[in-house]
């Protein structure tokens, strides 16, 4: 399918990165994963569950020699992927063709015996591997460890990074997403051992493309399909069940019981919170083994359809991710973002302020909510307590209109754009790509897509939002200052050196932002100026 086709860097940089993966061991990712392009998440989804269906951890405390390893596991079945990663310790993802050679590994693994303490014997496929002693190890390279997790406070490394690279740096890699679905495959053993028909599957920046190395895990427990049965008979046979007075009250319950069972018996769990009483139930702890920072959900099909939504705007043009990116990556190097909940902007109404900007753009790079839900068929129907939570599923169906904009221009103008915008009388509706009346006294209104009634960013205060607005107008002021803010079309060393980039990375230059107005009326400080030429100088990306 032909798409108009951005002069940026970005689509470059996008194929680059899926050209950089560097499994090993033999086969490959199905056409459509390589791609990204399945057309919908849920098909990417359904692939990857599968795979780590047939995958198991392995905790090496030895480690063994690559070939010994292979050797050890070949035994067992046909291995398909393997990497190893570091993480308080070395771990190996190993992916075998099938559930066999899964089922052969763990009927060979034992229960360890240990003195002065006692075990659950709960057997999963989180295993440790001990005596593969590695006498020859001088013969052979010892493998190496790909990254999963980044530093989180290294975002002073940035400050060379393009545009582009940024976000090919941070975003998730393939392994890390494989390591997300395996978590998520763990778990959903020990939810089975209520809900056998269950499926635990991620959501969020996890899998709508926006996510940066180091997210969070956010997890839902799907019971959807225990539902449903044969069409009923003249005689009707159905299930006795408990009854309790809300759907909420019997998501409380389900993810109280299964909190326990991952505090009691979940191997790397730990710290569980059950954070029952929250608009949306759900249970927090930490997965040792793989770093993650771990919600659990259970009957929150509206987070599912607006990752669906996320991932789809993505997939629609590579400026979307690189720029949603970019912002992300900005808002939290200035705390506009933070890791903890509170009156601070969050990432996902981050990302909806981009898409909507995105739609304002004349001609408009993305089509609006509305325009996506006439464009869907009957099989996109989707209708969630009420809510219409409608839009096309099949890329193909969406036409784009022709915008040529660079990202350095976009980012320029996506500044400019909140800088000004009216916040205090309107409210951001990617609905209907206008700005709307506010319906509600509010600081910040963006109406949530399929709760058109709520705001998704009611928690955000005055303060809050305006440091995000004077954020903007200096970053503005900054990329003004730089000279980078000419859009060449098609201009390949502009696209690849946005260096005026690097100024809005680095906290003590956008910091200041109570001496803006004085900023403002004086010419660029020495120090600006002498950083904005080193980094001119320097504007080849470096790789952390
Ligand atoms: P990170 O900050 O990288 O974790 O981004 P994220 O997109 O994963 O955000 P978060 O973990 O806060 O939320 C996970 C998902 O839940 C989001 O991607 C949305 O799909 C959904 N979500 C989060 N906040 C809201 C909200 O206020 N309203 C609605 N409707 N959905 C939300
Ligand atoms: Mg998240």
């Amino acid at each position: 399918r032909m798409r108009s086709s951005p002069s940026s860097s970005a689509a470059m940089a996008s194929s680059f990165a899926l050209r950089r993966l560097h499994m090993r061991g033999k086969g490959g990712l199905c056409k459509c994963l390589q791609k990204g392009r399945c057309g919908s998440l849920h098909a990417v989804q359904a692939e990857r569950l599968e795979q780590a269906q047939r995958s198991i951890l392995i905790s090496c405390y030895s480690r063994p020699t690559e070939k010994k390893f292979l050797k050890y596991l070949s035994r067992h079945g046909d291995v398909k992927k393997y990497f190893f990663y570091e993480s308080y310790g070395v771990y190996a993802v190993v992916e075998f063709a099938n559930r066999d050679g899964v089922a052969s590994l763990l009927e060979e693994a034992v229960i360890p015996s240990v003195s002065n303490e006692a075990l659950v014997p709960f057997k999963s496929r989180l295993l440790s591997l001990k005596n593969l002693s590695s006498v020859d190890s001088n013969h052979f390279k010892h493998f190496e460890c790909v990254k999963i997790v980044t530093n989180k406070h290294s975002w002073g490394t940035v400050s060379t990074l393009q545009v582009v690279s940024l976000t090919e740096t941070y975003q998730l890699t393939d392994e890390n997403i494989r390591l997300r679905f395996l978590v998520c495959s763990l778990l959903q053993d020990i939810a089975a051992a209520y809900f056998p028909e269950c499926t635990i599957k991620p959501f969020g920046s996890s899998v709508n493309g926006f996510g940066k190395l180091g997210c969070d895990l956010d997890m839902i427990l799907d019971l959807d399909g225990i539902s449903g049965g044969k069409p009923k008979s003249v005689l009707s046979l159905e299930f006795q069940l408990k009854r309790a007075n809300s759907e909420r009250a019997v998501t409380q319950s389900i993810l109280s019981v299964i909190g326990e069972c991952v505090d009691q018996f979940g191997p790397g769990c730990v710290g569980v919170q059950k954070i029952l009483n929250a608009r949306c139930p759900l249970l927090r702890f930490a997965h040792q083994p793989s770093g993650f920072q771990c919600d659990l959900t259970a009957s929150n099909r509206v987070a599912i359809k607006s990752t669906e939504l996320l991932y789809l705007y993505g997939e629609l043009d590579p400026r979307v991710r690189s720029l949603v990116f970019t912002v992300r990556c900005w808002a939290r190097t200035h705390g506009i973002t933070s890791g903890i909940p509170g009156a601070w902007i969050t990432n996902f109404s981050l990302t909806i302020m981009v898409l909507f900007f995105l739609q304002k753009r004349s001609p408009p790079i993305i089509p609006t909510l509305d325009h996506l839900a006439e464009l869907a068929g009957s099989a996109d129907k989707c209708v969630i307590e009420g809510n219409d939570c409608t839009f096309v599923i099949d890329i193909s169906k969406i036409q784009l209109q022709s915008n040529t904009e660079t990202l350095e221009h976009l980012l320029r103008e996506f500044f400019e754009f909140y800088a000004t915008f009216a916040f205090s009388k309107m409210s951001i509706n990617i609905r209907k790509g206008k700005e709307q009346n506010k319906p509600e006294v509010a600081p910040l209104h963006i109406q949530n897509p399929f709760e058109t009634s709520l705001n998704i960013s009611k928690n955000v205060n005055a303060t809050q939002l305006d440091r995000f607005v004077a954020l903007c107008q200096e970053s503005l002021w900054l990329l003004q200052q730089s000279g980078t803010n000419t859009p060449r079309v098609g201009n390949r060393s502009n696209t690849a050196t946005p260096w005026g980039l690097a100024t809005l990375l680095l906290p003590s230059q956008v910091a200041g932002v109570k001496s803006r107005k004085k900023r403002r009326r004086e010419p660029a400080s020495e120090r600006i100026k002498g950083l904005l030429d080193s980094l001119k100088n320097n504007s080849q990306p470096k790789k952390s």
